[in-house]
């Protein structure tokens, strides 16, 4: 007999087979009684029946409880009222693992900060295992856009000895002797990596001290990080755009039923599509000025400026062209109008804020020596960064996609925390 996954039963109809898996839920009418069965792959109702089964099976209704862990034996049959179109006739039923307190999280209503502190188990749960679940989906779209798109792997350190990202939210650590900082990006050792295969790419946790307790920031957060070398901004938008699109195809082609869980309006998704709005720093701030917004011109966009910017639109927006105090050091600036930064923002719609940043870098030596001094930066641990522009420098652009801020807008979470399997805040760590 074969041991099968509840995903794959379609394939089992008729046949005696056998499924691991966890009591998702029970119910009774008399001579017959219904074990609920989750086992990681999906739900699926067994039918314990008098007589069909042994005797001891039948029996264990009363002695189960929710999350113990079960093998059960029995016929794949079709049942096109069930979820996922098939029911399993019950042979045996061996219970693994009787848990003798009662499951934390059952069907009643629970607070959030319950649910964070048991989120060992939370993930279980119909919702978390489905945003999980396009979690990976996401991911896996990602590796197999940049595969086919020809960018090489290059993984980033994540002991650094320079910040990138300014350095108000840089986590420092002992390392032996020295100072270390945990990496907010792993971007400038893709502009080495871009130099040397042309297109490269790192995928990986990043760190930010972020003190501010919002539904957007993470202490650790994942990024995926793309540069290109002999790439302008206008390029570097093409490659942000295509990248979303091919994601969101990718999660509208594999996770129908996680959708349909999360009950997201899919319509907002389908409307996704190129070419996205591309505008200036300068027209942003007009559309906030048309609807009314009080903003300083010169700042950064907050929430709620982004939310109405964004309600344009209904693909995503990618805003360029910013004053240059707003971006980080290694902006390359406009050659026309030298008060302005090549970089680019894109906003989700729908409210779910900024997913990725980015831009065109600094390539001319001189300018980035007198930025990294402007931005009080000390040039020592970048002596091997500037080289990148001694040797052969091109011009190159490259954006980092927050993973985190992604999955929430794919699947309409308000809230960051469910979006990544152990959430890290300024006041979590753990589980
Ligand atoms: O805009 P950011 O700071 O850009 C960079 O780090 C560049 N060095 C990337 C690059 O060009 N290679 O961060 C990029 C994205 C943001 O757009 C946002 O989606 C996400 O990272 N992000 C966060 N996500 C969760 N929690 C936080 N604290 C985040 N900070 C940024
Ligand atoms: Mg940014």
């Amino acid at each position: 007999m074969e041991t099968v996954t509840i995903k794959n039963l379609k394939d089992f109809e008729g046949q005696e087979v056998k499924i691991n898996g966890w009591v998702y839920n029970r119910r009774s009418i008399g001579k017959v009684w219904f074990l609920i069965l989750r086992d990681g792959t999906g739900l699926l109702q067994c039918v314990v029946v008098d007589g069909e089964c042994d005797l001891e099976s039948f029996q264990l209704e009363q002695n189960l409880n929710q999350e113990d862990s079960v093998s059960v034996t029995g016929v794949v049959k079709k049942e096109p009222r069930a979820v996922g179109g098939f029911e399993l006739g019950v042979k045996n039923i061996d219970v693994i693992n009787h848990t003798s307190n009662e499951y934390p999280i059952s069907n009643k209503e629970h607070g959030t900060d319950f649910l964070m502190s048991n989120r060992h188990l939370w993930i279980r749960s119909k919702r978390q295992n489905s945003i999980l679940r396009i979690r990976h989906q996401i991911i896996k779209s990602i590796r197999d856009f940049f595969d086919n798109n020809d960018f090489i792997l290059v993984d980033s350190p994540i002991f650094t000895g320079n910040a990138v990202e300014g350095t108000t939210t840089l986590f420092e650590l002992k390392y032996f002797e020295k100072k270390a900082y945990l990496t907010q990006s792993g971007q400038l050792y893709q502009e080495a990596g871009a130099m040397a295969f042309g297109k490269s790419y790192c995928f990986g946790p990043v760190f930010r001290a972020e003190k501010s307790k919002t539904r957007r920031h993470l202490t650790e957060f994942w990024m995926v990080e793309p540069e290109m070398s002999y790439c302008d901004l206008n390029q570097n938008m093409d490659w942000m755009e295509s990248l979303v699109t091919y994601i969101i195809d990718e999660v509208l082609k594999h996770c129908q039923s996680e959708l349909i869980v999360l009950e997201r309006n899919i319509d907002k998704l389908e409307a996704v599509k190129s070419p996205f709005p591309r505008i200036t720093y300068d027209e942003a701030v007009d559309i906030l000025k048309q609807n009314n917004i009080e903003f300083t011109y010169g700042k950064d966009f907050g929430a709620s400026d982004e939310t109405a910017i964004s309600n344009q639109y209904e693909s995503p927006v990618m805003i360029h062209s910013w004053p240059v105090d707003t971006k980080a050091f290694y902006m390359k600036r406009d050659e026309i109008n030298n008060n302005l930064a090549l970089g680019v923002d894109m906003i989700a719609p729908e409210g779910y804020g900024e997913i990725v940043g980015g831009g065109q870098r600094e390539d001319n030596i001189d300018i980035l020596i007198e930025t990294i001094r402007h931005h009080d930066l000390p040039l020592k641990p970048f002596e091997w960064y500037l080289d990148l522009r001694k040797y052969g420098s091109v011009p190159h652009s490259g954006f980092g996609l927050g993973l985190e801020r992604f999955v929430a807008w794919v699947c309409g979470t308000k809230h960051i925390r469910e979006t990544i399997p152990f959430p890290r805040t300024m006041a979590r760590l753990e589980p």
